[in-house]
Parts: structure tokens; C-alpha cells; sequence
């Protein structure tokens, strides 16, 4: 009975082992892969530009989005979360940050995309500034792995700017 436990232990802690090799030679091997993602950002139209009631600036747009993010995928990825924010600088902060979109991508087949989107969450100023306002679209993504760490990085795409006027 006691050489039967000791048996069992020993195969336990051989098992755990063999899975704690495993999860790091998962973790490792990924670090080696250096994923190239390429994105672009067209704004494809600005439907509805105007200051609303509270004052604040409130923008509607629809933007198409191409990326390829194929390369985040490894065979140790589970999923990736993906979001698209806009921005710029204030007065008062040198970086107003706000996400338009979102998405969770589950297959590396899925992780080649283009889509046409209307902003899904709002895009709101806390003031009036964003009147010919230059912005940056960047596009972020955090990779969830199946074992180790998370990592997240973006791209960032320079060089849009809003229009003078408000537009209904
Ligand atoms: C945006 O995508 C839509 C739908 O695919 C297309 O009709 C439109 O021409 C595109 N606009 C730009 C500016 O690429
Ligand atoms: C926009 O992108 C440019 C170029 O990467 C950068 O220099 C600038 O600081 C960015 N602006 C904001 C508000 O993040």
C-alpha cells in the first residue's frame, strides 16, 4: 500500500514535471516568433460632425479597416483582443484616448480582415477642440496565450485630420 502511494506520487511529479517543461518550452518559443502585423485605416466618411447639447464635440464615422494579424498566431495563441482608438492631443491632455472598435479574434484564418465599420463605441471630446483637430488611428491588440504571458502592442497611423466645420 505505502509502495503503491510512493508510486503514484512519483508519477504525479513526473507528470507536473513534464507539463512545467512543456508551458515554458510553449513560453520560450513564442518569445522567438516576432510577429509582423500590417494594418491600414482609410475614414471612409464623417456622417455626423457636431457639438451636442452638453457642448461636447460628438463624431460619427465609418472607417474601413484591412489588417493582417495572422503572424500574432502561433500555435500556442488562444485568442486576440483587438481595438481600433483615435487619438490626439489637447490642451489639456497630451493624449485623449478613445476606442471606436473592437473585436476578438479566435482562428488564425479570421485574423486576416478588411471590414467597413461605423464607430461602435462613442467618439466624444470633452470640450469643443476637435474642429480641424490632426489625429492618429491606432490599432492595438493584446495576444492571450494559451500558456505565459500576455503581450500587447499596436500600430500606430499617423496623419488624419477633421474637418473645419461641423456637418450633420
Ligand atoms: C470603404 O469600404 C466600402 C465597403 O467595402 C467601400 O464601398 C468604400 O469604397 C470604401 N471606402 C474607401 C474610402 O476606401
Ligand atoms: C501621432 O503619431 C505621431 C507619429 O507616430 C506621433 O509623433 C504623435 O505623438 C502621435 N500623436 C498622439 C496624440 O499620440
Amino acid at each position: 500500500m505505502h509502495s503503491f502511494v510512493n508510486r503514484a506520487n512519483v508519477l504525479l511529479t513526473l507528470a507536473v514535471t513534464i507539463l512545467a517543461i512543456m508551458c515554458a518550452a510553449a513560453s520560450i518559443s513564442d518569445t522567438f516568433n516576432s510577429p509582423s502585423p500590417t494594418a491600414t485605416i482609410e475614414v471612409a466618411n464623417i456622417h455626423k460632425f457636431q457639438k451636442v447639447s452638453s457642448g461636447n464635440d460628438e463624431i460619427a464615422m465609418v472607417l474601413n479597416i484591412s489588417a493582417d494579424l495572422q503572424s500574432l498566431f502561433t500555435w500556442n495563441t488562444k485568442q486576440v483582443f483587438v481595438f481600433v482608438a483615435a487619438e490626439y492631443e489637447t490642451k489639456k491632455h497630451v493624449l485623449n484616448q478613445l476606442s471606436l472598435w473592437d473585436t476578438i479574434i479566435e482562428s488564425k484564418e479570421k485574423a486576416k480582415f478588411s471590414v467597413s465599420i461605423s464607430n461602435k463605441y462613442r467618439f466624444t471630446d470633452q470640450g469643443s477642440n476637435l474642429r480641424g483637430k490632426e489625429f492618429n488611428l491606432t490599432l492595438h491588440w493584446h495576444v492571450m496565450p494559451k500558456t505565459g504571458k500576455m503581450f500587447a502592442d499596436k500600430i500606430v497611423l499617423s496623419g488624419y485630420r477633421l474637418p473645419e466645420q461641423y456637418k450633420r
